[in-house]
């Protein structure tokens, strides 16, 4: 699985976004330490602070197939008709942080070839451990 494939999965799981408030439509798809693939889009709310995040989507798919690891998470966000950079926000950068080591990869890339690729320590220095 390539870079290029897992963001392509990403971007075809933000097709199914549910988000008629923002408008804003994200795909998520997470590379576990068994090679498998995990995707989720957002799913938006009539009562807007039940939002759920496309990362938390992809992260739920991956813990209930019995996945442990991140080794790379792709995030693809946008309005319909354009892809663009999106990093996690805040909280699903503490989501991700759970299912991460040093080696975990975050990589963002819009529809114009922009691409960059984070570390966890990039994304959340100075992180919450219990
Ligand atoms: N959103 C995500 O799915 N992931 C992020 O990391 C950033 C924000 C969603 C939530 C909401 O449905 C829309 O994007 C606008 O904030």
């Amino acid at each position: 699985m390539t870079d290029d494939e897992l963001l392509n999965a990403a971007r075809a799981v933000r097709e199914k976004a549910h988000c008629p408030y923002s408008g804003f439509h994200v795909g998520a798809a997470i590379l576990d330490e068994n090679g498998h693939i995990h995707v989720g889009c957002n799913v938006e709310n009539a009562a807007y602070s039940n939002v759920s995040c496309a990362e938390a989507g992809a992260i739920s798919a991956m813990v209930a197939a019995g996945g442990k690891r991140i080794v790379t998470i792709a995030v693809a966000g946008g309005d319909e008709n354009k892809t663009r950079a999106c990093t996690p926000c805040g909280g699903c950068r503490q989501r991700i942080h759970e299912f991460s080591d040093e080696n975990t990869r975050i990589i963002v890339k819009d529809d114009d070839e922009d691409w960059h690729a984070y570390t966890m320590d990039e994304l959340l220095p100075s992180s919450f451990h219990l």
